[in-house]
């Protein structure tokens, strides 16, 4: 187990690996991260989570080609969680997995290779602290890899997640978040690895909102990734699961990549988190105390607040 640092080498464009499962908002922070020259993108990883794993590597794919990024390679991973069925969100993100937005078969596929191979292959050749993880599904390949080789952990600068649930109570069950629930096995390897976590739960996601005037303020740039980014928050935003249409649907996995570029958006507390993997009614819970434990290095922080017109005003100075 790892110790908990602060980043130890820091180089410019920062280092990136982005684990998602797009999702409708995964596809959102692809946009974010593809339009984003302070992020050297090695890859994209996915995983079977909001809709199977086939699909979200090809949506990865759409994604890319949209955001002409067709240099990022896509590499497809878990097919299943590790130890729990899998559980799919497809009633939030469609029967695609991006919402209303028309699909296609991408010029360029996934790459041949598995997303923990490549997760492995990536950090053992990294320095120490070099790579930052963005983690916006089910944490299955990244738990994978770090259970198969533990000592790759030393090469990550830190992970930056969105799951969990605190304050605002869960929105798959009464405590638990989707992708923690989804997982919740990958994701106590991935807290209980040492690593730097930094945590966007729903706490911090609920209070960035796709409102119908942020929605329209994309949509009319006008640039292609533009105008993909405000046809699929306005399929979450369209969805009465999300609440009422005029307070707009959460923003939840862009916040991770908005925070690499604009950190003074959010505040965060340190803290310790645990998972429960145990109880049928609070699995996925994440257990965020903010009081020292003796003993215990806190190796977390928590999201709780967010400058939502940040994050917007972000979004449209990218994506434009
Ligand atoms: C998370 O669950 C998924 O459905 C979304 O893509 C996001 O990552 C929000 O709870
Ligand atoms: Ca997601």
């Amino acid at each position: 187990m790892r110790a908990a640092t602060n980043s130890i080498v820091t180089s410019s464009p920062r280092k990136l690996i982005f684990d998602c499962d797009p999702g409708v908002d995964d596809a959102v922070a692809l946009l974010l991260a593809f339009s984003s020259p302070e992020l050297d993108l090695l890859g994209v990883t996915t995983v079977a989570g909001n809709v199977s794993a086939a699909l979200t590597a090809r949506n990865a794919c759409i994604v890319r080609e949209i955001a002409g990024a067709t240099g990022v390679p896509v590499i497809a991973g878990c097919t299943k969680p590790l130890v729990r069925e899998p559980v799919e969100a497809g009633h939030f993100h469609g029967v695609s997995g991006l919402g209303s937005l028309p699909v296609f078969t991408p010029q360029r596929g996934a790459e041949i290779g598995h997303a923990v191979e490549f997760l492995i292959e990536t950090l053992r050749e990294a320095a120490p602290g070099e790579i930052t993880l963005v983690v916006t599904g089910p944490m299955t390949n990244v738990a994978a890899a770090l259970q198969s080789q533990p000592g790759i952990a030393v090469a990550i600068r830190e992970i930056v997640v969105m799951g969990g649930a605190r304050s605002e109570g869960g929105n798959i069950t009464a405590s638990a978040e989707y992708n923690i629930y989804a997982d919740p096995h990958a994701a106590k390897v991935v807290v209980e690895s040492g690593c730097p976590l930094v945590m966007f739960g729903l706490d911090v996601t609920h209070q960035v909102r796709a409102t119908p005037a942020r929605i329209a303020a994309l949509r009319a740039l006008g640039s292609s990734r533009a105008l993909a980014a405000a046809q699929l928050l306005q399929f979450s935003t369209d969805l009465p699961e999300n609440g009422p249409r005029e307070q707009g649907a959460p923003l939840h996995d862009p916040c991770p990549i908005a925070w690499l570029l604009a950190p003074e958006a959010f505040e965060f507390r340190a803290c310790h988190i645990d998972i429960e993997t145990q109880s049928k009614l609070t699995l996925g819970h994440t257990a965020v105390e903010f009081r020292p434990q003796p003993g215990r290095v806190m190796h977390a922080r928590w999201g709780v607040r967010a400058d939502a017109a940040r994050v917007f005003a972000l979004l449209e100075e990218r994506l434009r």
